[in-house]
């Protein structure tokens, strides 16, 4: 298949940041999805609706030429959410949940939650109200190597909430182990996860053979490649508890590329090129809709967009970086091709823009 026509997709998990960097970020991720979930942890962290309200219509403002793009907000669930907090956003349709950061399990996240039992009043609340639970799934504890990180989070934390609140709409972000893929499928339907282009494409050699490579480190880290296996077989199951969210995470060149080099991977500008080629790979190509276009929505309680995008197969060569604000952002692939190119949506048959 060298041409493949879908229902126009959505990106379930992203990072815009604010301010200038909007304008390149934002504008690849509307070229491409209909509808984006964007994620809460800007310093300081979107908190309240107030200020997801005002975000949105920043993120809105940076790509006036997209009107239709319709970014969903998060909000950043600290030990300070109250129940009157869940109420505001259940009342919100632009806002589908809270996002549950460990204290200190990524960039960002020291506003997060220390002690997850300390907050089961708000996850009733959540449960009460049908407002989603949106996990970064990973430990913290020093003594945890780094790759178990998210199996000891199903067993410490996960397992327990997902049997105490067995109503509430949990989307495991960014899974990257075998175990969460069987975790995720043994739980009900409630309990869903998003998988990244990057953790479908990539394992951990891809960080660190042959020298450390900073644009492949994000957490949870790229694991071993029976774990990918297993992710590239949930992701092309047909399984409407798998879906998809990039992760793409933005950040300066120059904290990347440091002695101490920040986690995220940038993916934005080739996102589901990306993705179809984790699925080509897998001789799928005929899955990527559903994962791609219809099961987040579905488990999102909102319905499919109604335009379409088309992927053609052609080597695309990525930008050596692109402007973030007064710095450099340097994509994943920089240097490499990327073998599909997007073309328009709704059967336009030019090069989107
Ligand atoms: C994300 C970021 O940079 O905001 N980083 C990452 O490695 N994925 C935070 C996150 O989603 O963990
Ligand atoms: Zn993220």
């Amino acid at each position: 298949m060298d041409s493949l026509t879908l229902i126009q997709p959505d990106d379930w998990h992203v990072h815009f940041r604010d301010g200038e960097p909007l304008a390149t970020v934002v504008r690849h991720t509307a070229q491409r999805f209909g509808r984006a979930l964007v994620m809460p942890n800007l310093v300081p962290p979107v908190t309240a609706v107030a200020e997801a309200r005002s975000y949105r219509a920043r993120i809105m403002a940076a790509v006036p030429d997209f009107p239709d793009f319709n970014p969903y907000m998060s909000l950043y669930l600290t030990p300070r959410t109250t129940a009157a907090d869940v109420l505001a956003a259940a009342q919100d349709p632009q806002i589908l949940g809270f996002k549950l950061y460990p204290a200190g399990a990524t960039t960002h996240s020291e506003a997060g939650v220390a002690k997850l039992e300390g907050i089961y009043p708000i996850l009733e609340a959540m449960e009460q109200c049908g407002v989603a639970l949106m996990v970064h799934g990973e430990v913290t504890q020093a003594e945890v190597d780094i790759f178990d990180r998210e199996k000891a989070f199903i067993d410490d934390h996960l397992a327990p909430i997902t049997e105490r609140f067995p109503e509430l709409r949990i989307t495991f972000e960014h899974i990257t182990t075998r175990e969460a893929v069987a975790f995720v499928r043994a739980c009900g339907p409630r309990v869903a996860a998003t998988i990244t282009a990057h953790h479908l494409l990539y394992n951990r050699n891809a960080l660190l053979v042959g020298g450390i490579r900073p644009h492949f480190y994000c957490l949870p880290v790229l694991k071993r490649e029976r774990h990918r296996e297993a992710l590239v077989e949930a992701a092309c199951s047909g399984d409407a508890k798998f879906f998809l969210g990039t992760d793409s995470a933005p950040h300066p060149h120059g904290r990347k590329e440091a002695s101490c080099g920040c986690a995220g991977c940038y993916t934005a500008y080739a996102a589901i090129e990306l993705y179809a080629t984790a699925f080509d790979r897998a001789g799928a190509l005929h899955r990527l809709e559903q994962f791609a276009s219809i099961s987040g929505a579905r488990f999102y309680g909102l319905p499919v967009n109604d335009r379409t995008i088309t992927l053609r197969r052609e080597q695309v060569p990525t930008p050596d970086s692109f402007p973030f604000g007064a710095d450099r952002l340097i994509p994943l692939t920089a240097g490499e091709t990327v073998a599909w190119r997007l073309y328009g949506s709704s059967g336009d048959d030019r090069p989107s823009r």
